[in-house]
């Protein structure tokens, strides 16, 4: 009869022996498995006679439990070590500087449209929008720039090529944001009105303070008793509010636009006399800041308003030029280059954009 504690000892210094789980499994197979030695002795069991079987099958019994408990503490104890194993490999130097985060930063022109756009909201003005292809009757017509008129040349323009689905109504990149004021007309149907308008705009130029691309902000107040007054009040709030100064000075120069009468040019006045530095408030130099005018009669009855009941005022200005001024960037070409490093240098943090609610953008 088989020496059953001289092959429990194999069986159980094989275990020990058994150095990861791959090798304790082939030692369970060759034990308890199938064809194993402990089930082989265990088949046996059926072929004694039963005064033999009252012995055997005690002992074959606990020769089984006596090595799948040792199977089962060897696998704890590999498994403990292959994690104590891991843990030396993988241990973490706290100390180590981390790894530099790439954060991108908010365009200087995104910035200042958030500035501006925040400004008017605290003024109570809504925000008007319109799109970048423009109907040559709002860019021109509407504004009483008819076509063959001479003011046309006023702004170079970009004309889009007629497409399918036009309906044989021209189109234009819009030269300027006071199409939104026809919009904002029509769209409101009657007064009051109180809006701006923020975006992109296009005309054919390109030097350090030309783009072809650039943005303007327009703002359009129509209502019963509107005058010069409240735009000459509108004007110097914004620019207090925008350059963050409490004394500025503003002077308006008589201008020409289609669609204001009377039109007025803004200029601010300021110090450039230190090469790369302007001051606001004081010095011998002016600022100009953009047009502005009453809404012309022609252009509240081309919206369908009575132009003996309402008035209005409206003025656009250059919001490039106003982000390299506040922030001095003396190109106006750099804000389109793309240029990571200049991006770096000029952008701001996400959390410096104030939002609508007074809270902080992220
Ligand atoms: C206009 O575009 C009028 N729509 C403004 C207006 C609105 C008048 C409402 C009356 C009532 P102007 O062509 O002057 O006006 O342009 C306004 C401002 O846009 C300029 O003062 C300038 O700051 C900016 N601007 C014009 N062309 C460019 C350009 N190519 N690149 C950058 N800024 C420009």
């Amino acid at each position: 009869m088989t020496d059953i504690a001289a092959l429990q000892s194999e069986i159980l210094a094989d275990i020990q022996g058994a150095g990861d789980e791959p090798a304790l499994e082939a030692v369970r197979l060759a034990a308890l498995g199938k064809k194993g030695s402990v089930s082989a002795l265990l088949a046996t069991l059926g072929t004694l006679s039963p005064e033999d079987r009252k012995t055997a099958g005690p002992l074959f019994n606990g020769l089984k439990d006596a090595v799948a408990q040792a199977i089962g503490a060897r696998k704890a104890q590999l498994a403990d070590a292959a994690l104590d194993a891991r843990l030396a490999a993988e241990t973490v130097d706290v100390s180590l500087p981390s790894a530099p985060l790439n954060s991108g930063t908010v365009h200087p022109i995104s910035q200042v449209l958030e500035e501006i756009t925040a400004i008017f909201a605290d003024l109570g003005f809504a925000v008007a929008e319109g799109p970048d292809v423009e109907f040559d009757d709002y860019n021109f017509t509407k504004l009483n720039i008819p076509p063959d008129h001479p003011a046309r040349q006023m702004q170079d323009t970009f004309y889009v090529a007629p497409q399918p689905g036009d309906q044989g109504a021209a189109h234009v990149l819009r030269t300027h944001t006071s199409p939104v004021q026809v919009r904002a007309m029509l769209a409101a149907g009657k007064p009051p009105i109180r809006v701006i308008s923020p975006g992109r705009t296009y005309r054919v130029d390109s030097d350090a303070t030309h783009s072809p691309m650039f943005h303007q902000v327009e703002a359009l107040v129509v209502d019963e008793g509107i005058h010069l007054g409240h735009l000459k009040w509108t004007v110097e709030e914004f620019c207090k509010a925008f350059f963050e100064i409490d004394r500025i000075e503003l002077r308006a120069r008589p201008s020409f636009f289609p669609f204001t009468e009377p039109s007025l040019e803004w200029d601010m006045r300021c110090d450039r006399s230190v090469r790369g530095q302007i001051k606001f408030g004081t010095g011998n130099d002016w600022l100009e800041l953009g047009g502005s005018g009453m809404v012309h009669r022609k252009v509240l009855e081309n919206c369908g308003f009575d132009s003996t009941r309402y008035t209005g005022f409206a003025f656009g200005f250059g919001l490039d030029r106003m982000a390299m001024l506040k922030y001095g960037i003396p190109d106006i070409r750099s804000f389109f280059e793309s240029d990571l490093r200049w991006l770096k240098h000029y952008g701001f943090a996400a959390l410096d954009i104030p939002t609508l609610d007074g809270g902080l953008s992220r």
